[in-house]
């Protein structure tokens, strides 16, 4: 998705721009550019493909002068990536700079509106509109300016505008899409995530929908849309910056892998307490606990297969019905949701804005809303009844590792704390299952000490294959969901998952001899289920790579087994998908990919 910052202080701007870029790398995009102002004339450089392109025009950034600056990642939603379609868009007469996170829905209606006004473009996207509407509201005052604009915007976007009238400050706005003001000394920053300025600051400001900023050296002045002053509490990011680094790991995704123990821990712990479960960030009482009589989960990619999991979990502990929508169809669908339903929205980004369109859907219709989130502060989070945040630290990687397991941890927590509360679970079940959660951090080591070997070596042999079958039943199917969208993200395998009990009917038919399947066969239930299925694909000449429990008895119904360590039969895929996530992250590592930046994938979609 595409990124933004923006500085205004002593130091040259551009080399902290494209520095700030970089560190939104992991966003996803396909070009880039920045805009700085020196003696009142606005100055850009911008160009198609990686940073690295920028860094080289731009000697990075040592031959931009200027101290106020405005710099872009692009993902491109309007016009191909190409130099003339990158940002920032300059208005007609030069005087305007912009960058944009988002998209113009109605930008063919406002072109025309322009065009029929004697503006040219230059370009293909949504954004150049922008550009030249600030130049025509223009009246002498930016932030009234920016304030007619938006009312005649629709969509989404977070807007970074440099200006040849103002010396030493910039302008921000945004609606949907996610911007921060970083709040230095005695200089100043907008970013579409903190870890693009976190070097320099860990203080912030969180913008909301509708809000205008005006930015100086020393001053972020935040207006409302009605041109009123906003008063704003300054953010403190707890995390390091190392946080954000690799730290001697060859990709972050690696890193990230195995911060799981510890994701999974800290997401875990400060809510067990004296052998009891603390939700402590959510104001429900034990009462509207008993009153749910459905639940609804919304997300997207991972998240929507963490919720999946959390669908077996809870509806078997706490028997209601749970309901599981990708975000993007949830809205259409006529749900049926009212105010006995807990909607439960995933997002470890929490700006995906199909996942925040389904949270608002579910507020409109009486639902109360709990979101499961991995960043402080984030959209989905603001706007969200309550919330349960993942601990899992920033997720630098596209592909989520540690944020899915940290997920299916707190659907697991919150699941067994509801089944506490409705009488659902004895004592003692809850006692044994509470057990199995504190073990998982444990459990997920011993896959990262055992499993890795093989895991590689089965990479090396099988990365050259062009198509992959997961399959699995019950968790260990949404399990093959997520060990598939691994797999295909970061290889580009062709890699899909299907319910074993499914593949007979129809998908069997593309089994041939050499065919790569993993069967997902941890959960001990369903292993003779799963044995038949493997039997049918071996049959057909599949090459079968079954990822099962210790004390399986597979071995000589597939090729290899990866054998996992002992993990709780409720709580297990927490410890498996790290088998998964191995094994892609090998494949595409053998494949030499860009594992940390997948093609056309960006960490969180800000757009619908
Ligand atoms: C996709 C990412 O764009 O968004 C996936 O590639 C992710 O890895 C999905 O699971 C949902 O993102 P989030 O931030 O809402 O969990």
């Amino acid at each position: 998705m595409c990124g933004i910052v923006g500085y205004t202080g002593a130091k040259k701007a551009a080399p902290i721009l494209i520095e700030g870029l970089t560190g939104l790398e992991y966003r996803g995009y396909d070009s880039s550019g920045v805009a700085v102002l020196e003696n009142g004339q606005i100055k850009m450089v911008k160009a198609k493909g990686r940073l690295k392109n920028l860094v080289e025009l731009t000697d990075n950034g040592e031959r931009l002068p200027g101290t106020v600056g405005i710099g872009h990642t692009r993902w491109a939603t309007h016009g191909e990536p190409s130099d003339v379609n990158s940002h920032p868009h300059i208005s007609k007469s030069g005087r305007f700079a912009v960058v944009h996170n988002g998209i113009i829905e109605n930008y063919l209606e406002l072109r025309d509106f322009l065009i029929a006004r004697g503006y040219e473009f230059v370009s293909q996207t949504d954004t150049e509109v922008i550009a030249h509407l600030i130049e025509y509201y223009y009246n002498g005052d930016p932030v009234e300016t920016l304030r007619k604009v938006m009312n005649k915007l629709e969509g989404s976007y977070a807007l970074g505008v440099l200006s040849c009238y103002a010396p030493d400050t910039f302008y921000a706005a945004r609606k949907d899409s996610p911007l921060v003001v970083g709040l230095g000394e005695h200089e100043n920053f907008i970013a579409s995530d903190m870890p693009a300025v976190l070097k320099y600051t860990r203080r912030f400001l969180l913008i909301d929908d509708g809000e205008i900023v005006a930015v100086s050296p020393t001053a972020a002045s935040v207006f409302n849309r009605n041109r009123e002053p906003v008063e704003k509490q300054p953010f403190t990011v707890e995390w390091d910056v190392s946080a954000a680094e690799k730290n001697g790991y060859p990709h972050f995704m690696l890193k990230e892998i195995y911060e799981q123990p510890k994701a999974v821990e800290a997401t875990l712990s400060p809510r067990i307490k004296n052998g009891d479960i603390v939700l402590d960030t959510i104001a429900w009482t034990e009462e509207q606990m008993r009153t749910f009589d459905k639940i609804n989960v919304v997300a997207c990619g991972s998240a929507y297969h963490a919720g999946m999991i959390g669908k077996y979990f809870i509806e078997k502990l706490c028997r209601i019905p749970v309901e599981i929508d990708v975000a993007s169809e949830f809205r259409y669908r006529a749900p049926i949701v009212d105010n006995r339903t807990l909607t439960v929205v995933i997002s470890q980004s929490g700006e995906t804005a199909d996942t925040l369109a389904g949270l608002r859907e579910a507020k409109k219709l009486g639902s109360r809303v709990l979101s499961i989130v991995n960043v402080v502060g984030s959209s989905i989070a603001r706007e969200s009844d309550d919330v349960l945040y993942t601990w899992a630290g920033p997720e630098i990687a596209v592909a989520t590792t540690k944020g899915y397991t940290s997920q299916v941890a707190a659907l697991m927590l919150l699941g067994l704390k509801l089944a506490r509360v409705r009488g659902t679970v004895t004592q003692a079940q809850f006692t044994e299952l509470l057990g199995e959660l504190q073990a998982l951090p444990d459990q997920i080591r011993a896959v990262l000490d055992r499993n890795v070997e093989q895991i590689q070596y089965l990479s090396s042999v099988y990365f050259a294959s062009n198509d992959a079958f997961f399959i699995g039943r019950g968790m260990d199917y949404a399990l093959a969901l997520e060990g598939a969208l691994k797999l295909k993200e970061i290889s580009y395998i062709h890699a899909e998952s299907y319910a074993a009990g499914e593949l007979k009917h129809g998908t069997i038919s593309l089994i041939e001899k050499g065919s790569l399947v993993i069967a997902v066969a941890v959960d001990k239930r369903l292993q003779d289920k799963m044995r038949s299925n493997i039997k049918e694909v071996k049959t057909r000449g599949a090459t079968v790579i079954a990822l099962a429990p210790v004390g399986n008895n597979l071995a000589s119904e597939v090729d290899h087994v990866v054998t996992l360590p002992d993990c709780g039969e409720d709580t297990y895929p927490v410890v498996a998908v790290t088998a998964l996530q191995l094994l892609g992250y090998y494949i595409a590592s053998a494949r030499g990919c860009d594992i940390d930046k997948p093609r056309n994938l960006a960490k969180s979609v800000t757009v619908e």
